[in-house]
């Protein structure tokens, strides 16, 4: 093994251990929308859009139970695109995977339209409104009619109560794991403090105003919601 997989395999440990300690439901997040995504899509070959496919969990969840499935992933973060290339490379999905270091912005123009996509833990890094409204907009756009998108993300209002009482659940996560809570109480004011999030309503509002419909909330777990909508 090259150094530089060595690097991503250790990389790649850490972020998929660390996922799992933020969020203790990750893995049956991913196997409710393979399901979702399997009745909706059917037998047939499937193109998926993956938003923020860094890391490559989508990838590695559904690549190799789902041989008709073809994905085309964005991710700005060069970093996060090595990891995600180390798993396609391991699980040898690379001729059914495309990854592409950018936005929606950066997809190429003639692809057809996508039979479902994803946007999982990518919201909450966005800061303004109109971005996050514009990223929505820009994935409908790029959907078959009547096509699933799923969206997970943070939320909450920073300022209520119901969100810290919800942080105080997130924070048993890590210290029941072994982290100190001083630790923890350092990622809350380093991380946590520092995302962009919306309370539910507005979350729901901005999935109606990209023109997403039977908007269905279907999972939530400590911070994290997650969304299951469709193009009309
Ligand atoms: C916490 S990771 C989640 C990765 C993966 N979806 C998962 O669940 O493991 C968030 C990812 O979103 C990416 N990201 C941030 N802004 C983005 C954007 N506008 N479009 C696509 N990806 C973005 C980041 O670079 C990062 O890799």
């Amino acid at each position: 093994m090259t150094e530089d997989l060595t690097f991503n395999s250790k990389m790649a440990a850490v972020y998929e251990k660390n996922t799992r300690i933020s969020i203790p439901t990750y893995n049956s997040l991913f196997a409710m929308i393979q399901s979702y995504y399997r009745v909706q899509l059917g037998e047939k070959a499937a193109s998926l859009l993956l938003i923020g496919a860094g890391g490559g969990n989508e990838l590695s969840a559904w690549g190799p139970s789902n041989p008709g499935w073809t994905f085309t992933g964005v991710d700005p973060s060069e970093e996060m695109l090595k990891i995600a290339k180390h798993k396609v490379v391991e699980l040898g999905l690379e001729s059914r995977v495309s990854l592409i270091q950018g936005t929606t912005d950066d997809l190429p123009k003639t692809h057809l339209k996508f039979d479902a996509a994803s946007c999982i833990l990518v919201l909450h890094f966005i800061d303004d409104v109109q971005e996050k409204l514009k990223l929505l907009g820009s994935i409908k756009d790029k959907l078959k009619s009547g096509a699933p998108f799923i969206l997970v993300s943070a939320y909450g209002n920073h300022d209520e109560s119901e969100l810290q009482a919800r942080l105080n659940v997130w924070k048993s996560f890590w210290i029941d794991a072994g982290r100190e809570s001083s630790e923890v109480d350092e990622m809350v004011r380093s991380a946590i403090t520092r995302l962009s999030l919306l309370p539910e309503k507005q979350i729901e509002e901005l999935l109606a105003e990209s023109g997403f419909m039977k908007i269905t909330r279907f999972y939530s777990t400590g911070l994290f919601a997650g969304w299951i909508c469709h193009t009309e």
